[in-house]
């Protein structure tokens, strides 16, 4: 191996340094102490995160500070006790109980916090959905667990097919009487008619169900991955640690929580550690962020490289017109961070971005970069303490430093999922050597422990840190009737990572046309979600196929792409 690029840390004073004896005795079991449960017993993670900072008498502390396009308010620890205590009782005096699933599908939004909150005070397994999925991505989610209960914007709630949704009785819309149509509930209206429930938390046990989120893989449909209340235990800490959250922190995940990083890292981490949440609502816009950090006074910032990425195409003299000082420190997860990014940072910013890796199923950061030690630009760091990595050949043997082998965690840590949701057989999938979780990504280890992500063992496509079933998209292409034979894979892309591309055999009687590639492209966007609908389609008069089965070859496709582009 060459000569690695390091960058030392800056001096400050992070908690994991003020930890120290607590680090060198690490076990996850020392962690445990910090809970309310420890001596109580009693488990909820939405008292630990909200409810107990009140009881401490930090009732005023701001909890969330909400910016919208039309309005901007804060929420204290002791106003998101009050509202999640109200909502629980609303879901409640609906017959919401432990263990039901409740959907939420909200916009980034206060709202949808306090949802999740109630759903989760009750016992009930919150299913958080993506704000861009569509009509068919939200129908499979709700069908697959035979949701029952949904929280939905007016906006949200028209890409709800309620027809065949037989299984929802009840849905609530974040809106008042006019805007809810048929059956529908408002819930701003039943809130105001209702007195909150005293002690309406249910305790539970610490493997009892607390979210599920769908994830892609590969083959087959998203599968529902279901966490439980014991994840706070490495929740809590991996935001002491690594997102060094302290009192008077504010703190900005961009991630909306229908993905993993935004529920656990943009509240459950946060709330945990008592720090002030900033909600941003809508998409990606260099300015408006850069707005949001000045004014919300964003001290610790967690986004993805995709996003700093477009903040670095958009030129440094935009990043002048703000002052940004209060930012000290920044991090990053869901696709490899290039170092040109990490130097980005140094240069405009003074600070350094530290990359973190984890996925759905670990529930929380595995590999980090601790604000303490040395960040190695490429590398996506070293285990967090507790965590024990390895990279494996295929028959699941120790691989020596530099080699290419399979990223596998010694499957012990708190937040690993519980399950995954009807598919047993896919959760130990995950488990083909004794003891160890394998992670599906390809990854090499230095001889100091560093990791570097060499790209995933499978067809996982991930753009812009978006993980994507090639399955998924392949299966609503063939829906379209122009289309005989799809084949999806990942293009290697300078901004997103990878974008979608589709190769594609029409049916005859079809014609390529500009029109029929847009079509096709408004076909996925519109019933799957805009992510994953194919940025680049090639028409094709057939796909590379295995002899014998006729399964057709993404790699193969993948392959000539990847010489097209010179990888
Ligand atoms: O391939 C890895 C990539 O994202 C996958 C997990 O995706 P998801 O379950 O959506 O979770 C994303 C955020 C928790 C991984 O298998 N990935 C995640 N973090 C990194 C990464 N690839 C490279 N570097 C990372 N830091």
């Amino acid at each position: 191996m060459g000569k690695e690029e390091v960058i030392d840390s800056y001096e400050g004073n992070y908690n994991i340094a003020a930890d120290l004896p607590v680090r060198e005795d690490f076990t996850w079991k020392t962690i445990e102490s910090h809970f309310s449960w420890s001596d109580t017993g009693k488990v909820n993670m939405v008292y630990e995160s909200v409810d107990r900072h009140v009881a401490d008498g930090y009732g005023e502390k701001i909890a969330l500070h909400y910016f919208g396009e039309a309005e901007e308010y804060t929420l204290t620890y002791r106003e998101l006790k009050e509202k999640s205590d109200l909502w629980a009782t609303v879901l409640k005096n609906k017959g919401v109980k432990k263990g039901d699933f409740v959907f939420v599908f909200l916009e980034k939004h206060p709202d949808c916090h306090i949802a999740m909150l109630a759903a989760i005070k009750l016992g009930a397994i919150v299913g958080p959905l993506f704000e861009a999925f569509m009509e068919d991505a939200v129908k499979e989610r709700i069908a697959d667990c035979e949701g029952t209960y949904l929280i939905a914007s007016p906006e949200l709630i028209k890409r709800v097919p309620r027809e065949e949704l037989p299984s929802l009785q009840t849905v609530w819309i974040t809106g008042e009487p006019e805007q809810c149509n048929g059956d529908e509930i408002s819930l701003y209206a039943e809130a105001r008619a209702t007195q909150a429930e005293e002690g309406i938390t249910e305790w539970v046990d610490l493997n009892h169900g607390l979210n599920i989120h769908y994830t892609s893989g590969s083959t087959g449909r998203p599968k529902g991955i279901i966490h439980a209340h014991r994840a706070m235990i490495q929740q809590y800490i991996t935001g002491r640690w690594v997102l060094d959250l302290k009192d008077d922190d504010v703190y900005w995940c961009t991630a909306h929580p229908g993905w993993v990083t935004g529920t656990v890292y943009g509240v459950f981490a946060p709330l945990l550690n008592r720090a002030t949440i900033v909600i941003h609502g809508g998409r990606f816009d260099a300015d408006e962020w850069y707005s949001v950090l000045e004014k919300a006074g964003v001290t610790v910032w967690y986004s993805a490289p995709t996003a700093y990425r477009m903040l670095m195409a958009k030129g440094d003299e935009k990043l002048t017109n703000y002052d940004l000082s209060k930012i000290r420190h920044i991090l990053s997860v869901g696709e490899p961070l290039n170092p040109e990014v990490i130097r980005w940072g140094i240069k405009t910013l003074s600070r350094r971005i530290h990359d973190t890796w984890w996925m759905t199923e670990t529930g929380a950061q595995l590999i980090v970069n601790l604000p303490t030690e040395r960040i190695v630009p490429g590398s996506m760091g070293k285990p967090f303490p507790g965590v024990e990595a390895v990279i494996l050949d295929e028959a699941g043997k120790e691989l020596l430093p530099g080699k290419v082998g399979h990223l596998a965690l010694k499957a012990n840590w708190p937040a690993i999922m519980r399950e995954v949701w009807k598919d047993p057989a896919k959760y130990e999938t995950y488990f083909p050597f004794e003891g160890w979780y394998v992670s599906g990504d390809l990854a090499t280890m230095d001889e100091n422990g560093y990791i570097f992500f060499q790209g995933r063992s499978d067809d996982m496509i991930n753009s812009s840190g978006e993980r994507i079933g090639p399955f998924e998209v392949e299966s609503k292409l063939m829906e379209h009737p122009a289309v005989a034979e799809v084949g999806v894979i990942g293009k290697p892309d300078a901004v997103r990572g990878e974008i979608v591309k589709a190769f594609i055999v029409l049916k005859s009687g079809y014609e390529t046309s500009e029109a029929l590639l847009q079509e096709l492209r408004q076909f996925v966007r519109k019933g799957l979600a805009a992510h994953a609908s194919p940025k680049e389609i090639e028409f094709m008069e057939e796909l590379p196929k295995t002899p014998i089965s006729g399964k057709i070859l993404r790699r193969e496709l993948k392959a000539k792409e990847l010489e097209k582009v010179g990888v």
